[in-house]
């Protein structure tokens, strides 16, 4: 079974990493590995692979960074070519970055069977590109592999029928508890912020609001902000460079590798971010987490994880960030159910019975 897998920004590297281990496991089954160049700075990509020991790509598109649709385009045809010469028997395609629909999009038009890791979620915010990557590739796909019953049940609303959803779990879960085993002591004298959305970085209102609270909580805190490249830019881009500068306990850092994340967080006291990930990562480890948007696709972590939403509104932030350097709001967390590190098992197996279906 020749299977096909598209990763092209930094959270795919990480979902992709155990499937790949699994993969390996099987000497039925091939992988394909493509990588699109959507995200290409050392620090978001090839330190991922070295991180999670990831095979060099069979292919790399080097698309690299453009507008929405020249970006989504751009990998469409270079796709079509990979697809056309591999056949593939299916395309398997993760969470909800351009790379992930323009995969889809061009299997689904070559009539190749498609697999979408981390379907169904949901943040019911049209205005994220990701959320319009998500709605149309759970559309096209006919392996839907989702996190928990509550993506499920998005599914069924979306009128996708049943026998094409998979409950599996989270698959970020299985690399997560892997890296736990390496995990530094405890030091909790921090707190971690990580901004990267469009709708967070590239308004200028939003960004000011965001820094404004952070520069304030750093009165009372440090803040470390590992910072993606976009943010970086764009701080520059508004001139917001001298917001942080003049708060000694405001630390600005490189994007850091998958590991040396993970025990920023877990050392922790909190996190303040409008990343997917880290919604389920700080979840899994019990740290609170306060997220900077006002919708999120991961609403089980906040039915039932540390996650709390609370805006972008500078004083939202940092009330909530005080009740919780005070000790007066206590997020429990219960990791919801297959988030067990069995993730890939389950769907390499549900891809091989069906491929032996035929
Ligand atoms: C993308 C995903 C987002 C994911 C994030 C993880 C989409 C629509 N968004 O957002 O869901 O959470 O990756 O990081 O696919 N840039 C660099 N170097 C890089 C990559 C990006 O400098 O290696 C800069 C470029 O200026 C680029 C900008 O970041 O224009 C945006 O990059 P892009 O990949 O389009 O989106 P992300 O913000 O990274």
């Amino acid at each position: 079974m020749k299977l096909l897998i598209i990763v092209g920004a930094r959270p795919n590297f990480v979902k992709i990493a155990p499937l790949l281990e699994q993969f390996k496991k099987d000497k039925k089954i091939t992988p394909v590995l493509v990588h699109t160049g959507q995200h290409y700075d050392f620090l978001m990509s090839q330190a991922f692979f070295e991180d999670f020991k990831l095979p060099k790509p069979d292919y790399n598109l080097g698309v690299g960074s453009c507008s929405q649709a020249k970006q989504t385009a751009k990998i469409m045809l270079k796709l079509e070519t990979v697809f056309l010469k591999e056949k593939p028997d299916k395309v398997i395609v993760v969470g909800d970055v351009n790379s992930t629909l323009a995969g889809a999009l061009t299997a689904a038009k070559l009539d190749i069977p498609l697999a979408h890791i981390e379907a169904g979620m949901r943040s019911y915010d049209k205005t994220m590109p990701e959320e319009i990557n998500r709605v149309l590739t759970d559309h096209l796909s006919d392996f839907l592999f989702v996190t928990s019953e509550l993506d499920k049940s998005n599914l069924l609303r979306e009128g996708i029928e049943e026998k094409k959803i998979f409950i599996v779990g989270n698959i970020m879960t299985d690399t997560l508890l892997k890296a736990k085993l390496k995990m530094k002591s405890e030091e909790r004298d921090y707190a971690v912020l990580t901004i990267h959305r469009a709708g967070n970085t590239d308004k200028k209102g939003n960004l000011k609001e965001i820094l404004t609270a952070a520069a304030e909580i750093s009165k009372k805190i440090a803040v470390i902000f590992p910072i993606h490249p976009r943010t970086q830019k764009m701080i520059k881009k508004f001139g917001f460079v001298g917001l942080i500068k003049k708060c000694s306990n405001f630390k600005i850092i490189k994007p850091l590798p998958y590991l040396e994340m993970i025990n920023l967080i877990k050392s922790s006291k909190l996190v303040m971010t409008d990343s997917g990930g880290l919604q389920h990562e700080t979840t899994v480890l019990g740290i609170p987490c306060l997220t900077l948007r006002d919708k999120t696709e991961w609403m089980i972590t906040l039915k039932q994880g540390t996650n709390k939403l609370t805006g972008v509104s500078a004083n939202k932030i940092v009330k909530e960030a005080e009740k919780l350097l005070n000790g007066k709001s206590k997020l429990k967390t219960k990791i919801p159910k297959y988030w067990d590190g069995k993730t890939s098992e389950r769907i390499a197996a549900i891809l091989k019975k069906a491929h032996a279906r035929g």
